[in-house]
């Protein structure tokens, strides 16, 4: 394995689990200094340990509710006084309501857009106050972005959002030297695809052969938060097996 992230220091949210489990570990062995963040603490140690064991020479497993602004401060302030420096942010946590677009009450929209949008919009600005120049920013969108299903309208409109998110930040990031990125994962194998109500029911049809690997989406990361990506800034990428492709 290449160390594109030697001397580098990471932020994931929602490391402890799928997606962010696989960057923080890819991450870590490629040389980075990783913060694992998430809600659950047992969730955030083990990947904390886990990072080490794949080669972080430091790692640190923080609880912090990425919808909450000052918790957020505390803890990027926390990493920057262990660390001493912010190369690259991941923003993978989410989550997901069900429910029919009239059932939907403010406090749930609220709650979606707080954790996938405001989330990484904390994130984003924190990263623009603190990173080190030639630093980058890694969004983690869905397929959900562009095309939906039933039930999801305020998961849908958050993952659009941080399209819109992304493009700003590459726009006011450059003479920061700041790349900002976004990836669009389609059906990965996670809890959150299985536990998926649309997914059970039959609404969301997935072929198995559309089902990709957390690890396939952490390599698609790690190279947009990598100084190969050095050129590519603004952009949303697909990472689906051709799903988003398919009439
Ligand atoms: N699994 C898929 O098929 C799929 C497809 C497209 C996009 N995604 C996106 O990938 C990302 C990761 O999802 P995953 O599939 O690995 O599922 P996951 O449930 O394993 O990961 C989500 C993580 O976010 C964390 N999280 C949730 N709310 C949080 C909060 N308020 N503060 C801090 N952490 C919080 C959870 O603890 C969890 O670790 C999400 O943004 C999701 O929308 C997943």
């Amino acid at each position: 394995m290449t160390a594109r992230f030697t001397d580098q220091v990471a932020i994931v949210t929602g490391g402890g689990s799928g997606i962010g489990l696989a960057t923080v570990l890819r991450l870590a062995s490629e040389g980075a200094r990783v913060v694992a963040i998430g809600l659950d603490p047992g969730r955030t140690e083990r990947a904390a340990q886990q990072a080490r064991g794949a080669g972080a020479p430091e790692a640190w497993g923080a609880v912090c509710d990425v919808a909450d602004e000052a918790t957020v401060e505390r803890t990027v302030a926390e990493a920057l006084r262990r660390f001493g420096r912010l190369d690259v942010v991941v923003n993978n946590a989410g989550m997901m309501l069900f429910k029919p677009l009239q059932d939907y009450t403010s406090a749930d929209w609220q709650r979606v857009l707080g954790v996938d949008l405001m989330g990484a919009v904390h994130f984003t600005r924190l990263a623009f106050l603190h990173m080190a120049k030639g630093g980058a920013i890694v969004n983690v969108a869905s397929v959900h972005a562009a095309m939906t299903t039933p039930l999801v309208a305020p998961y849908a409109a958050a993952k659009a959002a941080v399209l819109s998110l992304t493009r700003s930040a590459s726009i006011e990031g450059r003479d920061k030297g700041i790349r900002a990125n976004a990836v669009l994962p389609g059906a990965v194998d996670t809890p959150m695809l299985w536990e998926n109500p649309n997914v059970k029911s039959g609404v969301e049809k997935i072929d198995p052969k559309d089902v990709g690997k957390p690890e396939d989406i952490a390599a698609a990361i790690a190279f947009l938060a990598s100084d190969d990506a050095r050129f590519v800034t603004g952009a949303a990428l697909a990472v689906d097996g051709g799903r988003l492709a398919k009439l």
